[in-house]
């Protein structure tokens, strides 16, 4: 499968001059033994291999010293990731996720944006409803993805679309191409905490112990929502708890019901994690509170389920033990877009702390998680801290670009010249870029670079069909 020597060179738009003249050398940047590219996001360790590198783009920066302009920008997707991507609306943020579940996902054509790639596992949560169109190629009778096409050209790209893409949206949302699956989610998988964020109370509350006290006792059988009203509602339950304290609990619960997300029997994580496949959660006509509940609920089982697949791994690795019989893939990707909605820092939310869960320790069960947003300033430090690589796109308010620039993995850019005037405040440059331009900061490279992302090869979405 490795036996592609080097990477293509015959990517991309080819421009021979920039207007961003870079007046900082790129000192270190990680590059294929032979021929051309720049490989992001790989330890020293695996500095060889030319296998599960995904295109994402090429720089478009011309650089006092040697200058890297035109030259590709190759993802590993070896490693797990923690990938943060900022930017204003409209900036690419969208975009970029599209471009990265490209990269890892099994097409139903051969690319060369795959080079050596095993397709990888993904789950996205889509905020706006837009991502179903990766299951399709783009359209030239829709002008959008007209322009699109031209781009594919100018890039030397062949349109292309996902071979295994499922999407999942809840009760409440009207199916719109009839391949939808309709999912809930299990009250069982809920813990304590989050059915308090759910009706707004901590857990060390009267509300939160009732709640508590409920969950203690049906402990591991699966039960409903109703299941919980009726047993917060029996009067031969919860004694010495004030019936309005009961009452305010199953009046809030009600309203909860009403949502349709819950059921006994609700999503199973395990059954969506396929090499290969991507599982797409349009969850846009959630209330924000129940996007966050979804993606806890994600986050926390494909944490339990890919840890426990990787510790069994080991010991058969470990006891020279024949291969391993599970249908697990060995890696999987957690994409969240808007992500600010479930991992607010101002706020108690229990998915900010599955996701801290999820980062700190994911590595060693293959998972990657890629958060765009952008509100910067609105997550919560300890998963920025875990980021090895950002795509800061254009922000406008100073607090935000403080709080991006914060979270880039090595040096920003110290000075920039442009029609002829130099730039030295970082904030100033990330405000000149257009959609689908950004800095890419690396861990592996001594600065963050000038870069253009590469046109979508699916049907690029953020419409609706009428
Ligand atoms: N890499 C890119 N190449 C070409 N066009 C892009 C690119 N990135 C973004 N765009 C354009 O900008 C628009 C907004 O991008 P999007 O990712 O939806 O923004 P965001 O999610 O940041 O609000 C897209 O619909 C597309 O037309
Ligand atoms: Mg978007």
């Amino acid at each position: 499968m490795n036996s592609k020597q080097s990477l293509p060179s015959q990517l991309g738009k080819s421009v021979d001059k920039s207007p961003f003249n870079a007046q900082e050398a790129l000192l270190k940047v990680m590059q294929p033994p032979k021929g051309s590219g720049i490989i992001l996001g790989r330890s020293n360790r695996s500095k060889d291999s030319l296998s599960n590198l995904a295109y994402v783009g090429q720089v478009i920066e011309s650089t006092v010293g040697r200058s890297y302009l035109g030259t590709g920008l190759w993802l590993d997707i070896d490693f797990p990731h923690v990938i943060y991507i900022s930017g204003t609306r409209g900036s690419g943020k969208s975009f970029d996720l599209g471009v990265l579940i490209e990269g890892i996902s099994a097409l139903v054509e051969p690319s060369v944006i795959q080079h050596s790639v095993t397709p990888q596992c993904s789950i996205l949560l889509d905020m706006q409803n837009q991502f179903w169109t990766l299951a399709y190629e783009p359209r030239a009778n829709i002008p959008e993805n007209a322009q699109q096409l031209d781009e594919l050209k100018a890039w030397k790209l062949a349109a292309n679309r996902l071979a295994d893409c499922q999407v999942f949206i809840p009760k409440v949302t009207e199916p719109f191409t009839n391949t939808e699956h309709v999912f809930s989610l299990s009250a069982s998988d809920v813990l304590p905490e989050e059915w308090c964020a759910l009706i707004d109370q901590s857990l060390y509350s009267p509300q939160g112990h009732v709640i508590a006290a409920c969950v203690e006792r049906f402990g591991d059988d699966r039960y409903s929502l109703g299941d919980m009203i009726r047993f917060i509602e029996s009067d031969a339950n919860l004694q010495g708890t004030a019936e309005a304290t009961r009452n305010a609990v199953v009046y809030k619960l009600r309203d909860i019901d009403r949502t349709q997300l819950f059921s006994r029997d609700g999503l199973n994580v395990q059954s969506l994690l396929h090499p290969g496949r991507c599982n797409i959660f349009m969850i846009r006509d959630l209330r924000n509170e129940d996007k966050a509940i979804v993606a806890s609920i994600i986050a926390r089982q494909l944490f339990r389920i890919m840890g426990q697949h990787h510790a069994r791994r080991k010991v058969k690795a470990f006891f020279d033990e024949d291969g391993d019989e599970s249908t697990l893939p060995n890696k999987v990707w957690l994409f969240i877009d808007e992500a600010h909605i479930v991992a607010p820092n101002d706020r108690p939310s229990p998915a900010r702390e599955a996701l801290v869960e999820y980062v700190k320790r994911g590595r060693d069960a293959g998972l990657s998680l890629v958060l765009a947003t952008q509100q910067p300033s609105a997550i919560d430090d300890r998963i920025l801290s875990q980021v090895n690589l950002s795509f800061n796109h254009r922000l406008t308010f100073q607090s935000d670009i403080s709080a991006a620039v914060n979270r880039v993995p090595t040096k920003t850019l110290s000075s920039l010249k442009l029609a002829g005037a130099t730039i030295s405040d970082f904030g100033d440059m990330l405000r000149l870029l257009d959609a689908g331009e950004c800095f890419i900061g690396d861990h592996s490279t001594s600065r963050a670079i000038i870069s253009a992302i590469r046109p979508r090869i699916t049907s690029h979405g953020g419409y609706n069909p009428s």
